[in-house]
């Protein structure tokens, strides 16, 4: 016989939103369930129609198959669908999952109502129990129920079986810019209840102590029994039910006798407000009682009192103009591909509250359920996601009457999950999904059910950021050039916070001009912030011997962003894909394994809760930029760094200021008369243990300057006379390979993406020819000019060494045509000897940093080996720059060292590899680090903007043709 359930083929009925599953609710059922999550038997079927064979293997639950031991592996596309098929269709090869073990109902649960929870499963679910047809669900990311009181016995054993199919009309609104994956990928469980329980519970608690808690009660015998109530407990403090709420309809005197309702309503005196920097919570645990008293269900809630609201053009929490420091984050691990434990959301969430930032938006699907438990208590907003996005085929999906249930299922459902937390500040209908009437219908019932929240829709801003007839509530862009937005808040016009919901595309080398956006956001009204995409690189660890993910048992595998030998981080392609979308699944601010990549302390010191206003001869003038706490939870270090060497330190005393107030503090030191440029820096450390940081956690750096250079002194010819060869290129014992000219970095992904690289290329940028001109001597100095020929222009380059004290300076420069209109860099490159392996400047640090990526990495004495200065993107790119130099030095065990002093700050990249090292592979596994150093010494560089998806850089940080001088001086020490 046919089962039904394969019958209908649910998977290309996109009507069919559920059969059998149970209404969503926020009761909280995690106490006393039976967890199902282990190795269950497991059989990959072509297709869901496909007879299920008497071979089983195992998969672990919860997990996607797709990184467990099938043939079925990860695919990356972006906007493109995986198939050819138009919606609602699937293709007929579709791997399917059958899932089978048995189950071992607890005798106690005689008499008691059993319900199965599937945490989430993709794209659509199909429950059978000892062969009989228990239900369907689709909404890969949300947990289906379903009622297995009819299905099962208590004491006894039945076998319960979960068919996952892959591909379906579902899957044309889950089409989001991630890996595909197959399989049950949040855990599993049962749980019981008494037949009389809660069916739902909503908190609403204000900031003026205002408390609501609305219960749906149910009874599954049929009729309520008379009598039952609600009690509920605030930390302690005893909350009754409203007379008069025990019935549906209540007020109006028609008496439903299957669906009660209670309300407790209390006021709490004092009570101490949730904002993501103080999230301060209450646990309530509400309690439904029988007429005799004894509890018949219980369900826990943490609760925050807070208020959101938009009044004019902004955004307010409890009132306050918050700004909106937000990340875009997917439920994503590099071992699992989906599956995230409490531990590793925990893992993000500090590294994310460590580097200042306060927002996330789930992208594009309601995340994990404990991520929300996880914001509530370590201080998140949250802009919460529905799972819909239809990208490939948007517009046509967005009106399409068939899909209409799937719209309205998947946001009602996300917004009865998660209505009770705090840390929900605002509901997103999802994303990129054109926008039509089945968008409007999901607003109308987000706009009923919950009035408490605003709603955003990016698809709807796009028709008009102002227009009041959309639905949005937030002009919430993606990638929006800054002027516009800047305009837009000038404009007069403007009627909403504009909160970008995406900007600043973390792929590869990225992140240029995140402070000038934050500088603009801070200094205009109307502007507040938004959300950086993304947080994950979605690497996944993959074997190079047989190209197969790693899965589970991979821990240890890597560290510190990189992959064990033998061992890569794979992307688009990696797992032989035709058709894929590359590296562009690698855009994160976090490495695979969560390694900060160094645009995150750029973000870190942007979102700096302390600053530095100014300095005064009595010392510095320090602000509190948070907008709710005071400076008690931190301390600090001041660091005082001068040209001539030395570092000067001493405690910080931060002063009680209040948001918003300055004060000017004392210095611990005296800052010293002599020493030339002197940069002070505040290190601002955790001063008592925070849920997210312990005491002594660095959380900013600001920096000043408080004395300039004084204009360098030009050393004096002298000592022997310059070799330079009769190509005109210098010798020197420590150098392997003479400086010469360099046009040219190895492209980032915003390079590639942005159509720079292309551009550079075709110039003949890469390939450079030197044709000496001339090597003129005068006295112990040589001159040399080159000409370095593109296939369209010719750079005329002027080199002038000449013997200094210990050494030679050189003086140089090049003349870009105007054809070069907008190139990577202009400077030298030269290469050294093996051994000088570490590096120490003075400058910025010690992060990376670049032109317009350069305000994470105050001004001081760095020290680094070599080979730590390298950050190890995904796909090997520029990498490695240290932006503001004054000098260096590399030096050896053997105590040799090699000195170079420039002429003003630069742009300096020490590396192991040359640029044509870094384009010439395409994972970071394949390079093969050089034993010495490769040493850039830019006059110019090009700012790294986020042209990979998003804006370039902006015309100042770009290398103009015409003139460009620099001079630096090298040592041996
Ligand atoms: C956005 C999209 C994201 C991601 C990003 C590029 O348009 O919403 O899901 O694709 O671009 O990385
Ligand atoms: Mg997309």
């Amino acid at each position: 016989m046919t089962d039904p359930l394969v019958a209908v083929r649910p998977w290309e009925a996109p009507e069919v939103t559920s059969w059998g599953r149970l209404p969503m609710n926020a009761v909280d059922r995690r106490s006393g369930a039976l967890p199902l999550d282990g190795d269950w038997r497991f059989q990959l079927l072509p297709a869901p129609d496909a007879p299920v064979g008497g071979a089983w293997a195992t998969a672990h639950v919860p997990g996607a198959w797709t990184v467990q031991d099938t043939d079925d592996l990860p695919q990356y596309t972006n906007v493109r669908m995986p198939f050819p098929e138009f919606p609602p269709h699937s293709p007929a090869t579709n791997p399917t999952g059958v899932y089978e073990r048995e189950l071992d109902v607890p005798a106690a649960w005689a008499g008691r109502r059993i319900v199965l929870q599937v945490g989430a499963a993709e794209s659509v679910l199909l429950v059978h129990v000892d062969g009989r047809p228990v239900g369907v669900s689709k909404d890969s990311h949300l947990a289906a129920e379903f009622d297995l009181t009819a299905f099962v016995s208590p004491g006894e054993r039945s076998v319960l079986r979960l068919t996952v199919v892959k591909w379906s009309d579902a899957t044309h609104i889950e089409d989001q810019d991630h890996w595909w994956h197959g399989g049950i990928t949040r855990s599993v469980l049962l749980y019981a209840t008494d037949p009389l329980r809660l069916a739902d519970v909503t908190v609403r608690a204000r900031r003026d102590g205002e408390l609501r808690v609305d219960c749906l009660v149910r009874d599954d015998r049929g009729a309520l029994p008379g009598g039952w109530y609600v009690t509920a407990d605030l930390d302690g403090m005893l909350l009754a039910q409203d007379a008069g709420f025990d019935r549906r309809n209540a007020e109006d005197d028609r008496v439903s006798d299957f669906l009660g309702e209670a309300r407790i309503h209390a006021v709490v005196p004092e009570v101490r407000t949730w904002n993501a920097e103080e999230p301060e919570l209450y646990g309530l645990t509400v309690r439904l009682h029988r007429a005799d008293g004894t509890v018949a269900d219980t369900s826990y809630h943490r609760v925050g009192f807070r208020d959101v609201e938009i009044v004019g053009r902004d955004l307010l929490v409890n009132g306050e103009r918050v700004f909106v420091r937000g990340v875009n984050r997917h439920d994503f691990h590099p071992l699992t591909g989906r599956t995230v434990s409490y531990d590793d959301m925990r893992a993000d969430l500090v590294v994310l509250k460590r580097f200042g930032f306060n927002a996330i938006r789930t992208s594009h699907y309601p995340n994990d359920p404990a991520l929300y438990d996880l914001a509530d208590e370590l201080g998140f907003y949250i802009v919460d996601e529905a799972d819909i996005e239809s990208h490939d085929h948007a517009h046509e999906i967005a009106d399409d009457p068939r899909y209409l249930n799937a719209f309205v299922d998947r946001v009602s459902r996300m917004v009865l999950r998660d209505k009770n937390h705090p840390s929900v500040i605002i509901w997103s209908l999802g994303n990129e999904s054109d926008y039509g009437a089945n968008h409007d219908a999901a607003a109308g019932w987000v706009r009923r059910h919950d009035p408490t929240r605003p709603l955003q829709y990016e698809g709807a801003a796009k028709r008009g950021w102002a227009d009041p007839d959309v639905a949005s509530d937030i002009a919430c862009p993606m990638y929006a050039p800054l002027e516009d937005c800047v305009a837009h808040a000038l404009s007069g016009e403007q009627t909403k916070p504009l909160i970008q919901c995406e900007y600043s595309h973390a792929m590869g080398n990225s992140n240029g001009t995140l402070a000038d956006h934050w500088a603009a956001i801070e200094s205009t009204p109307g502007l507040q912030g938004g959300f950086i995409w993304e947080f994950w690189d979605h690497g996944i660890l993959q074997r190079v011997s047989d190209g197969r993910p790693v899965g589970r048992t991979g821990a240890g595998l890597y560290d510190n962003g990189v992959a064990a030998p033998g061992h890569r981080w794979a992307y688009g392609g990696d797992f032989g894909e035709a058709l894929h979308d590359g590296a562009f699944v690698a855009d994160g601010i976090v490495f695979p394994d969560r390694t900060p990549k160094p645009a995150m302390y750029e973000h870190r010191e942007v979102a700096a809760p302390v600053r530095i206003r100014c300095f005064r001869h009595e010392g510095v003038v320090l602000a509190n930029h948070q907008h709710f706490r005071g400076l008690d939870w931190l301390t600090g270090t001041w660091e005082l760094a001068l040209a001539d060497g030395r570092t000067l330190t001493g405690p910080a005393r931060l002063p009680q200021l209040r948001p918003g107030e300055t004060a000017a503090v004392p210095l611990p030191f005296a800052v010293p008369a002599d020493g030339g440029e002197a940069w002070l820096t505040l290190r601002v450390t955790v001063a008592e243990d925070q849920a997210w940081a312990p005491a002594g956690t660095e959380v900013c750096a600001p920096g000043i300057r408080i004395r300039a250079a004084h204009a360098p002194e030009r050393p004096v010819a002298a000592g022997p006379a310059v070799e330079v060869d009769r190509e005109g290129l210098l010798r020197h014992p420590l150098l392997t390979a003479a400086p010469t000219l360099s046009l040219w970095r190895a492209p980032t992904d915003n390079d590639e993406l942005g159509g720079m690289a292309s551009r550079w290329r075709a110039w003949g940028l890469d390939r450079l020819v030197r044709k000496v001109v001339s090597v003129r001597r005068d006295g112990g100095s040589v001159a040399v000019v080159a000409q370095y020929a593109g296939t369209v222009g010719v750079v005329r380059h002027r080199q002038e060494f000449t013997p200094v004290e210990g050494g030679v300076r050189v003086d140089e420069s090049a003349e870009l045509p105007e054809e070069f209109s907008d190139v990577a860099r202009v400077g030298s490159v030269f290469e050294t000897v093996a051994g000088l392996d570490v590096l120490d400047w003075f400058g910025q640090g010690p992060w990376e940093s670049y032109p317009d990526r350069a305000a994470g990495a105050p001004v001081g004495h760095h020290r680094l080996p070599v080979d730590e200065l390298f950050t190890p993107y995904l796909r090997p790119q520029e990498s490695g720059g240290r932006h503001g130099v004054r000098r260096f030095t590399l030096s050896a065990p053997d105590a040799t060292v090699l000195a170079v002093e420039l002429d003003e700050p630069r742009q300096v990249c020490v590396s192991r590899y040359r640029a044509e090292d870094l384009t010439a592979v395409t994972h970071h596994d394949e390079l093969v680090p050089r034993a010495g150093c490769v040493v850039h010494i830019d006059a110019a560089h090009r700012g790294l903007g986020t042209a990979s998806c998003g804006p370039d850089t902006f015309p100042s940080y770009l290398v103009a043709p015409g003139v460009h001088r620099w001079s630096w001086t090298l040592r041996v020490r």
